[in-house]
């Protein structure tokens, strides 16, 4: 079926579907505020492999397990005995050490790619070929050429191909976005949109080639206002190494080599010119935790108005509005109605038998994947990098 043949969610619809396919398993319950009879009744569950059991897998796999669209089959990982362990505790029949041995085993048509950041290019394209719908955790690919030739192979071969992170799935961007497409915040001037802690100590590919703060944080603030401001003409970046030696778990002492902290200028046309930091050298008393984040992350200015988010963009806890003609700030959706950051292979899944389209797209994922390599560019050459990608856009009407 073809991406025009296909139905979109209406709001009642993605909230219901977000909360029946969301973290009943995190919270141990569906909250109480949904309706049995609101929850969609599954048709089929997606025969479903997840590669790569490492940090991010305890997020996805209750998820996974308790979406009533799906069925994890199988777990990959090249490090076997992690995949075995997680097969264990969340009762998955087949496990194996390497995408080869998985793609023989098991038969299942949905692959969830949670490996290393510089992995997904290549296990992407392998589960592309093998016939395999893909949900990817960022970035799909390591350049945007890359990345559209796994959309060219997705679409030949009747695929669907998705990407880490879902931010516009949440009820505080559709606010936030709502409220720019109607114009509450007059001629938008400025937005600035912050993400940062002390860095993972798990893993040596966040400072990678490949890797860096801006792959692994600041994609949700790119994500998050390309979506409420429009796709971007121009980066602008400065990126540096501040801390060039980290201690990894069960490495030891590991070379810095990409940014661990990232200064990016975006221009969005019509004047609208946006900022993005990023970095693992952030003090944060929060760490991972999102919801004890209680800061703007993201602020937007216009020429009537005023608007912040709080907490992460993944994970946000509320937005702030101040308008000419209410100038206190007053506080808005402070309820996630579902929403939860790692949900988004599980309502990948459900699209997949429902046929309804996601808000997110892979060619929005492959934007914000443009202004990172292009913000590495400028920053080593010194000069303004002019994109060639695009997105449908608004994601949202008013
Ligand atoms: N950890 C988090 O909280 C978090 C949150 C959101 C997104 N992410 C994203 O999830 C991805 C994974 O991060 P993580 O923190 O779980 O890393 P991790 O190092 O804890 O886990 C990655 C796992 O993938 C395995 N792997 C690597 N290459 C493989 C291959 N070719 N085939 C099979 N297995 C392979 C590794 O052995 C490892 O167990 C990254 O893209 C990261 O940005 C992580």
């Amino acid at each position: 079926m073809s991406t025009s043949d296909r139905k979109h969610w209406n709001r009642r619809e993605f909230t219901a579907a977000t909360i029946a396919a969301g973290m009943a398993g995190q919270a141990g319950a569906v909250p109480a505020a949904v309706k049995t009879s609101e929850r969609p009744a599954a048709a089929r569950r997606v025969r479903t492999g997840v590669i790569g059991c490492g940090s991010v897998s305890n997020a996805y796999l209750p998820v996974l397990t308790q979406s009533p669209f799906v069925e994890v089959v199988s777990l990959c990982d090249i490090r076997h005995e992690r995949a075995r362990k997680q097969s264990e505790k969340f009762r998955i029949a087949h496990h194996y050490p390497s995408i080869e041995a998985m793609l023989a085993g098991e038969p299942f048509e949905f692959l969830v790619d949670l490996t290393d950041m510089q992995e997904h290019e290549k296990v992407n394209r392998r589960a592309l070929e093998a016939g395999k719908h893909v949900w990817s955790e960022k970035p799909i690919a390591n350049s945007l050429a890359a990345g559209q030739a796994l959309l060219r192979l997705a679409a030949e071969n009747r695929l669907r191909i998705w990407g880490a992170p879902i931010t516009p799935l949440s009820p505080q961007f559709a606010f936030m976005a709502s409220a720019i497409q109607r114009g509450t915040l007059g001629r938008i001037a400025a937005a600035h949109a912050d993400y940062g802690h002390e860095g993972p100590n798990w893993s040596s590919f966040f400072y990678e080639k490949g890797g860096g703060s801006m792959p692994d944080l600041a994609v949700y603030n790119l994500t998050s206002l390309t979506g409420i401001l429009g796709p971007v003409r121009t980066v602008t970046a400065m990126l540096s190494i501040v801390t060039p030696h980290r201690d990894i778990q069960e490495k030891g002492r590991i070379e810095v080599t990409e940014e661990d902290n990232a200064m990016l200028l975006l221009d969005h046309g019509n004047g609208v010119i946006s900022h993005v930091q990023s970095g693992f050298n952030y003090f944060n008393p929060h760490g991972h935790v999102g919801k004890e984040e209680q800061r703007h992350t993201i602020s937007i200015v216009g020429s009537r108005g005023y608007m912040g988010l709080i907490g992460y963009d993944w994970e946000p806890q509320g937005v702030d509005l101040a308008t000419h003609d209410r100038p206190r700030l007053e506080r808005h959706v402070t309820d996630a109605n579902g929403y939860v950051w790692q949900q988004g292979a599980a309502l990948a899944a459900e699209s997949l038998v429902t046929d309804r389209e996601l808000l997110i797209t892979p060619e929005h994922a492959l934007h914000v994947l443009e202004i990172i390599t292009a913000a590495r560019a400028s920053s080593s050459n010194g000069t303004h990098v002019k994109l060639q990608s695009t997105f449908r856009w608004p994601l949202v009407g008013p």
